[in-house]
């Protein structure tokens, strides 16, 4: 296994992880078998791909902010946070994913705690993460977190929602 030197922590997109970035989410979406053409025009023009995604933008009608969970020069994951809820709720304060050479290490549940200690700074008290029932691992990372289960919604999804101000 790689021998990470410090624990991975949410960064800024960054062209630095190029490499690990690129190839982490090939990796991930190949073993999910999910498109990948995106990474095509990523790997074109990085600069402009890290670009389009720094800082709070305008996503989903609300503010959003994207992170990158990494160590030193590895890329291990992605987490956005919408600042506020849409109105239908879809998707929560915060979406999350680990790329698969990288799971089931611990870090899901580490970028989410950190996540949740952003979402306080944020004065959000109380997040809302929205889970697909059959997502084991998702529910394991929120339950971890301190998630609350609270009903279904029209999608038909666990709805958890975390006190920020334990984590
Ligand atoms: C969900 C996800 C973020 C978990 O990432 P991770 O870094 O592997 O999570 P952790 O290592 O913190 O795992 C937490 C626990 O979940 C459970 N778990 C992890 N992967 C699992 C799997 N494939 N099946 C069942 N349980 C699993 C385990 O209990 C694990 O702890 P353990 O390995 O010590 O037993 C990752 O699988 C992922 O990115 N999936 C695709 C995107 C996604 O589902 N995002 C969340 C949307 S709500």
């Amino acid at each position: 296994m790689i021998e990470l030197l410090e624990p991975p922590r949410l960064t800024v997109p960054s062209t630095a992880l190029k490499t690990s970035y690129l190839v982490g989410e090939q990796a991930d979406m190949r073993h999910r078998g999910s498109d990948t053409s995106w990474l095509t025009a990523a790997s074109l023009d990085f600069d402009a791909f890290v670009a389009e995604r720094t800082g709070v933008r305008e996503r989903w009608g609300v503010a959003s902010e994207l992170f990158w969970f990494a160590s030193g020069e590895y890329y291990v994951g992605s987490l956005v946070i919408r600042h506020e809820l849409t109105d239908d709720e879809g998707g929560g304060h915060i979406g999350y994913h680990v790329v698969y050479p990288w799971q089931r290490q611990g870090h899901a549940t580490r970028m989410l705690r950190e996540a949740l200690v952003k979402c306080a700074g944020l004065d959000i008290e109380r997040a809302l993460l929205t889970v697909a029932p059959e997502n084991a691992a998702s529910i394991a990372v929120v339950r971890r977190n301190g998630g609350v289960e609270d009903s279904l919604n029209d999608e038909g999804e666990m709805r958890f929602w975390i006190d920020t101000a334990s984590a």
